[in-house]
C-alpha cells in the first residue's frame, strides 16, 4: 500500500498522498488540501516545495551528488564534453554516433546571426550591459523565427529539434557579439569547427589572423559549461518552466530564464568572487584579513565562492572545476596571483571551526573566475559564459513543461497581508 501523511486542521484529519522519487526523494502532496481543508501550504521563496517532477537532473545536496539524466557529473566531465552533455541533458540518451552527428549539424547550421539581427545590436550603447543585451537578443528570436515560436505546444514540440539546436548555437553565438560590440569590433561569422573552438574564434579572432585555441583552452571551456549544463529547480530554471508553462515559446521562456540568471544572487556569484580576489590583492592582504572579516557574520563580509544554498557537504562542481583551473593555467603558463589567493583563501578556511561548522565549503563559482579570466573573457562576460552553459538545461526543462500532457499553468497562492476591505476616501476628503 502507498504510503500517505496525516494532516490534522480544525479537528479534521486529512489524509495526503506521499510521492517518492526513483533516488528515494518524499514528497507530501498538498495538491487537494486548499480545495479540501480551506488551507494552502507556505513556503516563502520555495525552498521546501517541490514544484513539478523532473526526469533530467538529480541533485542530493546533503552527500555532493549531482547526476543528469543518472550519469554522475564526474563522468560526464571525465568523458563527455559539453555538446554531447546537452544532448543528453535535452533528450535523456547519451547519443549514438548519428543522434550526435545530426545534433552537431543543427548546432552548426544554425550558428549564424543574420543580418536583420545583427542590426538590432546598432540600438544598444556600447556599455549596455550585457545580459541585458543577451536576454533582448534572444527574446528577439521569436520575432525572427515565428514558425518556431507559436505559443502552441503542439506545434513548437514539433519543431522543437531545430529551435532547441538554434538557440544553443544562437546563444553562444550572440554571446560572441556582444563581447565585440563593446569593443567596437566587427561580427566574425561561425566557422565549421567544434562548439567551444568556435565560441573562442568568434570572440577573439583578428581581421587577418584567426584565433585558434589550444586544446586545453578548448577543454577548459568545455569543462566549464558542461558544469553549468543544467541544476535542478534553481532561479532562472524555475523561471523557464513558470513563463513556458503559460505555453510561451522556447525563445521568449529562455529570455526570461536569462533575465533572472542575471541577478547577482544567481549568475554574479563568480563576478563577486573575482572583485573578492582583487581587493584582497590590491589591499596586499594574503587572505588572512579577510577570513577574519568573513568571520564576523555580516553578509557584506561574506567569503564568496563560499557556501551553497543546496550543497551541505561540498559542490561536486568545485572539485572538477578546481583542478581544470590548476591544468589550464599551468599549461598556458599563467602565474594568476588572484589564484594564490584563491588557494590561500580556500586552505585557510577548510581548517577554520567557523566554516567546517557551518558546512561552507567552496562552490563552482570559486574557480571559474579565473578559468575565464586565463581564457580572456572579462569579468562583465562572465555571466553570459554562464547563460551558454545553461541553455541546455532551461531548453530540457522547457520541453518537459511543454510535453506533460497534465500539466497546467504555474499559478502558485500566497498570504495576503495588506490592508483589511476599506472604503474609497474621495480626495477631498484625504486632506
Ligand atoms: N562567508 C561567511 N559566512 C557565511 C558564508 C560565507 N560565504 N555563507 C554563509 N555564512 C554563514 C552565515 O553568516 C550564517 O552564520 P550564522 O549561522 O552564524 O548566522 C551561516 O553561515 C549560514 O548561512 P545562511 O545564510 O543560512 O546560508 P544560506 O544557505 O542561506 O546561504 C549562500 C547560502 C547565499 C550561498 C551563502 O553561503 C553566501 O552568501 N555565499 C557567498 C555568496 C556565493 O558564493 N553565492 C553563490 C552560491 S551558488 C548559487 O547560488 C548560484
Amino acid at each position: 500500500m502507498s504510503k500517505t501523511a496525516q494532516l490534522k486542521l480544525d479537528d479534521k484529519d486529512y489524509v495526503l498522498p506521499v510521492i517518492v522519487g526513483t533516488e528515494g526523494e518524499k514528497a507530501i502532496d498538498t495538491r487537494t488540501l486548499r480545495a479540501t481543508s480551506g488551507y494552502i501550504a507556505y513556503d516563502q521563496g520555495y525552498g521546501n516545495t517541490g514544484s513539478c517532477e523532473s526526469s533530467i537532473t538529480y541533485l542530493d545536496g546533503e552527500n555532493g551528488v549531482l547526476r543528469h539524466r543518472g550519469y554522475p557529473i564526474e563522468q560526464l566531465a571525465m568523458h563527455s564534453n559539453f555538446v554531447e552533455t546537452a544532448y543528453l541533458v535535452i533528450y535523456g540518451e547519451l547519443p549514438t554516433v548519428a543522434q550526435r552527428r545530426a545534433f552537431s549539424d543543427r548546432l552548426r547550421q544554425n550558428a549564424a546571426i543574420e543580418p536583420q539581427m545583427q542590426a538590432i545590436f546598432q540600438g544598444y550603447p556600447k556599455d549596455a550591459p550585457p545580459m541585458a543585451m543577451l536576454s533582448s537578443m534572444v527574446a528577439s528570436l521569436a520575432a525572427h523565427y515565428p514558425q518556431l515560436a507559436t505559443n502552441d505546444f503542439e506545434k513548437d514540440l514539433q519543431n522543437f529539434d531545430l529551435a532547441a539546436g538554434m538557440a544553443i548555437s544562437k546563444i553562444r553565438t550572440i554571446g560572441a557579439m556582444i563581447y565585440r560590440y563593446q569593443r567596437g569590433l566587427a561580427y566574425i561569422p561561425p566557422k565549421d569547427i567544434p562548439f567551444c573552438d568556435n565560441l573562442l574564434h568568434m570572440m577573439f579572432s583578428e581581421l587577418y589572423q584567426d584565433y585558434v585555441a589550444v586544446p586545453e583552452v578548448a577543454r577548459a571551456l568545455n569543462t566549464l559549461l558542461l558544469l553549468h549544463a543544467d541544476h535542478e529547480q534553481n532561479c532562472s530554471t524555475s523561471t523557464v518552466r513558470m513563463v513556458g508553462s503559460s505555453a510561451a515559446n522556447l525563445f521568449t521562456s529562455l529570455s526570461a530564464g536569462i533575465c533572472a540568471l542575471s541577478g547577482p544572487l544567481h549568475g554574479g556569484a563568480n563576478t563577486a568572487v573575482m572583485h573578492m580576489l582583487q581587493s584582497i590583492h590590491d589591499e596586499h592582504d594574503d587572505g588572512t584579513r579577510f577570513i577574519a572579516a568573513a568571520k564576523s557574520g555580516t553578509k557584506s563580509n561574506r567569503l564568496m565562492g563560499f557556501g551553497h544554498p543546496v550543497y551541505r557537504n561540498f559542490d561536486p562542481r568545485a572539485k572538477i572545476i578546481g583542478k581544470a583551473c590548476d591544468e589550464v593555467l599551468q599549461k598556458l603558463g599563467i602565474n594568476d596571483p588572484l589564484l594564490e589567493i584563491a588557494k590561500n583563501l580556500e586552505q585557510a578556511a577548510l581548517k577554520d571551526d567557523y566554516f567546517i561548522s557551518r558546512k561552507l565549503y567552496p562552490n563552482v563559482d570559486f574557480y571559474s573566475g579565473i578559468i575565464m579570466r586565463a581564457l580572456g573573457v572579462p569579468v562583465n562576460m562572465f555571466t553570459v559564459i554562464f547563460a551558454i552553459g545553461r541553455s541546455p538545461g532551461w531548453i530540457a526543462n522547457w520541453r518537459e513543461v511543454a510535453a506533460n500532457p497534465k500539466g497546467r499553468i504555474y499559478r502558485p497562492r500566497q498570504v495576503y497581508s495588506g490592508p483589511v476591505k476599506r472604503d474609497y476616501v474621495p480626495l477631498a476628503q484625504r486632506g
